[in-house]
């Protein structure tokens, strides 16, 4: 009978309580409670964390200290190596949840069997005639103790061999003998004949490791400095005991995901039949595995960790469809995840955002290609072959992006294989040819781009369908020659058989991101790529290498900046988006002129005679952000050029069109013939924002905006902008319009104060310079000087001075401004002027002595200066030159 010490009632413990109840058994006997590390684990031994040992491998190793002498978890793992056996059998998961109590260089074999014998029986309450136990067949102290101690019958101990009860965490590193505890729900069967690999009868559901060993790169062992124990209860497996289910997946941990994916599909999991059950269950234990990969920093890539989650994830899709589910439903499965396991992992309700947007990105992606990949795969399926060839598979994987395991697991379900030899000819044979590809280049030839495209294919864009590719170098350039290599530091060209970089053009720029060393040596090669051009059909990769050597024919992986990339996206999207909401909302005749789709903008140019309103631009922005929020697909389509214009597609007047053409499609809103890469559905775009709308050219407008992350900073600035503005002129944002508008009228009544002061004061000062007129002859000459007196004021002042005084008077005067500036007026009466005197060439001639100039009438001229040094000799010549011009002027 099993029951549960943790409550009386009949109920069984949910799995969250198994997870306490283990961690407080061993927190009570002074372990240190450890919160479950990142499934991308600090070891580059394993691609993701496989067990709970794993964070404490350097501890065991001696190369750090432990945190305390014991520790237990609760650890995230994921497995991928039985990955065909989810869902058909019943124990079987990728991601799975390890319990563990560790002992480093503390309590050893007889501690470890005695506490996990009292926590299997007493806390969990198994009885002891349920259990089995298996001990490394070298084991005898581990036998005496399970006997001796804690009684079991000897029958019921089997010694196995090292491949069942020596655990390592892979080919190097700690290790030791192992003794596990089975669940057996047949017990009437006696112990005469125990076969534990009969899983009908038997779980194996806790792991004692005897950590003592580690295991070289020979095999060799060598006793560890302490020896130690590392523990593994599998959850899930707990839970199918003390739950009383016939498997892992009708657990509370899994089921409710499964009851999801049946109610998406129109199902119920009781009545299907048990192929619905197996994609059932595999939805559900994929479900809770991408979900925490992505949680945890993984992407969807076609490589390592990535290529795992893109499988995964792919698989979730592709066992939909066999129920049935032909729509998007991966958010959904997403949002239940996060639901079912955030209370035990609260970092997927903090990364709910970009768990579900990677979801639904990648699920799009997938269902593009593969409903083209399926109908291709039917075709084949259609004809009488057992075998599906190698190149067919090949075309799957290379053109449709099919994995090899799908496409086995797809012809799997139709009794039918893969030749699998025949699929790593067909990849060798690709490989191969873009090697060919390259010695035909004639070195002879100039490096022009011109030159290298006549000797080598356009190069294949990858880029709407991946972001990392495994790709071959096909020619190398460094200061505008063909090599053969290029290593650390150098400034290259590159160019690819094959890239899933963007190349500039139509508008958009081109991908930024790296090209990395082939798989298994990633690191050994680093270049930027910090610009991809087009010419001649060849995509031209312009980077610095980092780190390493590149050499023509080596393998690469062409990593683009995903972050960027998309930011791209949204605002090409954006772009379509805006070019159709002008159509809509101001004149639907007009066209594009230009544009550009940048990171952090887009401009776009289009045909308009007016300025556009700001009314008019704020129902632009807002239908724009409607219809992001309506979340429509973008779908893109390639079909004949006649076709798309029957269609209504918007086409670039004067761009040259193959007779293929590609449409980017956003239903009912917007349809273009544009080569660009896209948002899958416009929500992805997220915000759009007009800065701005000008005019660039008769009859030209063209309108500034920033969508999607880019929108961030933009407003990052504007926000700071106001802040300061608020704390300067002290009052809060809201206010400081105000604020400033009333300043604006105090400055406005000040400077008119200002300016009557000021004209007050040289009427006074008029008064006074009357006094000091010098008579010349018949004429009268006045010349004085003025500190702070603008032109305008100076002018204003010299006439009023020459108006009184007469008209045989010539009055010249001077001011030195401020900001370091000289100012000079004449003002000539009648007589003076007809004597032959010009107010404009005696004003520009005492300026030029000041470094400046000016000029005017002969009555009334004003000329000004920087050269303040030379202001007073200026006067004082302009006097003595007056002086002379009206004596010695004849009449
Ligand atoms: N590290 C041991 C396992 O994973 C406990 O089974």
């Amino acid at each position: 009978m099993i029951s549960s010490s943790v409550s009386n009632s009949n109920r069984p413990m949910t799995g969250a309580e198994i997870r306490e109840a283990f961690l407080d058994f061993f927190a009570k006997r002074g372990h240190q409670r450890m919160a479950s590390a990142l499934l991308i684990p600090d070891d580059s031994t394993v691609l993701l964390t496989i067990a709970g040992m794993l964070p404490f491998k350097p501890i065991f190793l001696g190369r750090e200290q432990p945190p305390a002498l014991s520790a237990t978890s609760s650890q995230k793992c994921i497995r991928t190596n039985d990955i065909e056996n989810v869902g058909k059998t019943a124990r079987h998961h990728t991601f799975f949840e390890m319990l563990g109590n560790f002992s480093f260089g503390n309590y050893f074999k007889e501690q470890a069997i005695i506490w996990a014998w009292e926590l299997s029986t007493e806390v969990f309450g198994l009885d002891p005639a349920n259990l089995v136990v298996s001990i490394f067949q070298e084991d005898n102290e581990a036998a005496l103790i399970w006997q001796n101690l804690i009684g079991v019958n000897p029958k019921r101990i089997i010694r196995m061999g090292a491949k069942d009860n020596f655990w390592a965490s892979g080919p190097i590193g700690p290790c030791g003998p192992c003794s596990e505890i089975y669940y057996d729900f047949h017990p009437d069967l006696g112990h005469d004949d125990i076969n534990l690999e009969d899983d009908s009868r038997f779980i194996e559901f806790y792991n004692l490791v005897f950590m003592e060993s580690n295991c070289d790169s020979q095999g060799n062992l060598t006793p560890l400095e302490n020896k130690n124990i590392d523990t593994g209860m599998g959850l899930e497996r707990m839970a199918q005991i003390l739950q009383k289910k016939s498997n892992n997946y009708e657990t509370d941990l899994i089921f409710p995901l499964i009851k999801k994916a049946a109610s998406l599909a129109g199902i119920d999991y009781s009545e299907v039949n048990e192929k619905g059950k197996i994609s059932l269950k595999v939805i559900g234990d994929h479900s809770r595995a991408i979900s925490q990969l992505i949680c945890d920093g993984v992407s969807a890539s076609n490589l390592g960790r990535g290529y795992i989650l893109r499988r995964l994830l792919r698989r979730v899709v592709r066992h939909g469809r066999l129920l049935g589910i032909n729509d998007h439903f991966l958010v959904a499965m997403g949002e239940a995840s996060i639901e079912l396991m955030s209370k035990a992992y609260p970092q997927l309700e903090e990364k709910r955002d970009i768990i579900l947007n990677e979801l639904a990105q990648e699920e799009a992606r997938f269902l593009e290609t593969l409903e083209r990949g399926e109908k291709l795969l039917s075709d084949i399926l259609k004809s009488e072959n057992q075998q599906i060839s190698g190149e067919q598979a090949f075309e799957l994987y290379d053109t449709y992006g099919f994995p090899l395991e799908l496409t086995q697991e797809i012809t799997q379900e139709h009794g039918r294989t893969v030749d699998v030899a025949g699929f790593e000819v067909a990849m060798k044979a690709q490989r191969q040819r873009a090697k060919e590809a390259i010695v035909t280049i004639d070195p002879t030839l100039r490096s022009t781009i011109e030159g290298i495209a006549e000797s080598i294919k356009p190069t294949l864009f990858f880029g709407y369908e991946v972001l990392d590719r495994s790709c071959q170098v096909v020619a190398l350039i460094v200061k505008d020659e063909l090599v053969q290599e290029a290593s650390t530091g150098d400034v290259v060209k590159v160019i690819l058989d094959g890239t899933p970089f963007y190349g500039e053009s139509g508008g958009q720029v081109g991908d930024r991101g790296m090209l990395l060393g082939s798989e298994t040596e990633k690191t050994s090669l680093i270049v930027i790529i910090e610009n991809v051009s087009r010419n001649q059909g060849l995509f031209i990769h312009s980077g610095r290498i980092k780190k390493g050597t590149l050499r023509i024919g080596d393998l690469v992986i062409a990593k683009v900046d995903t972050h960027l990339r998309r930011r791209a996206q949204a605002h090409h999207t954006a772009t379509h988006l805006l070019q159709s909401a002008l159509k809509q909302l101001v004149d639907a005749s007009i066209s594009q002129a230009g544009s550009l789709v940048d990171f952090d903008r887009l401009r776009f140019d289009f045909s308009y005679p007016g300025a556009i309103s700001l009314e008019k631009l704020e129902k632009i922005e807002n239908l724009i952000n409607d219809w992001i929020n309506e979340i429509h697909r973008v779908e893109v389509t390639e079909m004949k050029l006649e076709q798309a214009k029957v269609n209504g597609a918007i086409a670039m007047f004067g761009e040259k069109y193959g007779a293929y053409v590609r449409v980017v499609n956003i239903p009912n809103v917007s349809m273009e013939l544009c080569g660009g890469t896209h948002v899958s559905n416009t929500g992805e775009i997220g915000l759009f924002k007009i800065i701005s709308e000008t005019g660039v050219a008769s009859g030209i407008r063209r309108i500034e905006a920033i969508a999607g992350t880019a929108v961030l900073p933009y407003l990052n600035d504007r926000d700071r902008l106001v802040k300061e503005l608020g704390d300067h002129f002290k009052a809060p944002p809201s206010e400081v319009m105000v604020r400033v508008i009333a300043l604006q009228d105090e400055l406005k009544t000040t400077n008119k104060a200002l300016l009557t002061a000021r004209s007050e004061l040289i009427s006074a000062k008029s008064a006074i310079l009357a006094s000091q007129v010098e008579l010349v002859g018949d004429f009268q000459i006045l010349v004085s000087s003025f500190t702070g007196v603008q032109a305008a004021l100076l002018s204003t002042a010299a006439k009023q001075l020459q108006e009184q005084l007469g008209d045989n008077t010539a009055v010249l005067l001077g001011s030195i401004l401020e900001e370091g500036k000289v100012s000079f007026v004449a003002a000539f009466g009648k007589d003076v002027v007809q004597r032959g005197l010009n107010a404009g060439k005696v004003v520009n001639h005492i300026a030029k002595l000041c470094g400046g100039g000016g000029g005017g009438r002969a009555n009334l001229a004003q000329a000004g200066g920087r050269n303040l040094k030379s202001f007073e000799s200026a006067l004082k010549i302009a006097k003595s030159e007056l002086v002379s011009l009206l004596i010695e002027s004849p009449l």
